[in-house]
């Protein structure tokens, strides 16, 4: 496991419910003490991991994702490269369609349904309660914030972050680095490297 924040202490946990063990945790802080990563292995270094054969173990990215910040997608194209494979980690407590298609390193959190049709690119995060409906596609690296609702056919590129509590009506298609603000509700096709603010829209009301 790379990182010891709280993304990495959710993953732990779900991991651990799906009786997958966890060697060791990567992080060059010291481990927060609390109950989910006691009595766990502790390295400081990331190349700590070559130690590792790379064909018995999985990595999982336990850094999180938030807009402006790379070093998730970074850390997981380095130990790509190194011929490394992530692990898809999915909750118990998610629902996925038997008919989705999940790429390497997606990590779905509980509460979470990914619909009929769907496919996700690798190292994307479906975060708790989020919903993503029939037919989209989703690019590398997205990540979907908690409570946030994909319609169906959505389609987004690389590295766009979808709020938490944000909405996408169906067959909207966003693209790359997109950063849809929390609770905005996008009806519109929104072009690569756009920031969207929720809507304020007043009218004066002349009696
Ligand atoms: C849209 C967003 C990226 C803008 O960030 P930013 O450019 O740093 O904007 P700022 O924080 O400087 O905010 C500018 C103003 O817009 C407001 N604002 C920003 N995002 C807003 C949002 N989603 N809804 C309502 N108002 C918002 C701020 O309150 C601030 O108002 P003020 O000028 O009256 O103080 C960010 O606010 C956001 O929504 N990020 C997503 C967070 C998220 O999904 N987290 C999930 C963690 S798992």
């Amino acid at each position: 496991m790379i990182g010891s924040g709280g993304h990495a202490a959710v993953l732990f946990d779900i991991l651990r419910q799906n009786k997958r063990e966890v060697i060791a945790v990567i992080s060059p802080k010291e481990l927060p003490i609390n109950d989910v990563f006691n009595g766990i292995a502790h390295l400081c270094r990331d190349d700590d991991v070559l130690n590792f054969d790379k064909k018995a173990i999985s990595l999982i990215n336990g850094v999180g994702s938030l807009p402006g910040s790379r070093l998730r997608a970074n850390l997981y194209q380095y130990f790509v490269e190194l011929g490394y494979e992530f692990e898809t980690v999915i909750s118990k407590n998610a629902i996925v369609s038997d008919y989705a298609t999940l790429g390497k390193g997606v990590q779905v959190m509980a509460g979470a349904i990914i619909q009929t049709g769907v496919n996700i690119g690798a190292n994307s995060i479906i975060n708790t309660g989020a919903i993503v409906d029939h037919d989209c596609r989703l690019g590398q690296n997205n990540h979907i914030a908690p409570g946030a609702v994909l319609s169906g056919q959505v389609t987004s590129k690389s590295n766009v972050h979808f709020g938490t509590g944000a909405s996408i009506i169906q067959s909207i298609n966003i693209g790359a680095n997109v950063v849809v603000g929390a609770g905005a509700t996008i009806t519109k096709d929104v072009e690569e490297n756009t920031v969207c603010f929720p809507a304020c829209i007043t009218k004066k009301v002349v009696k």
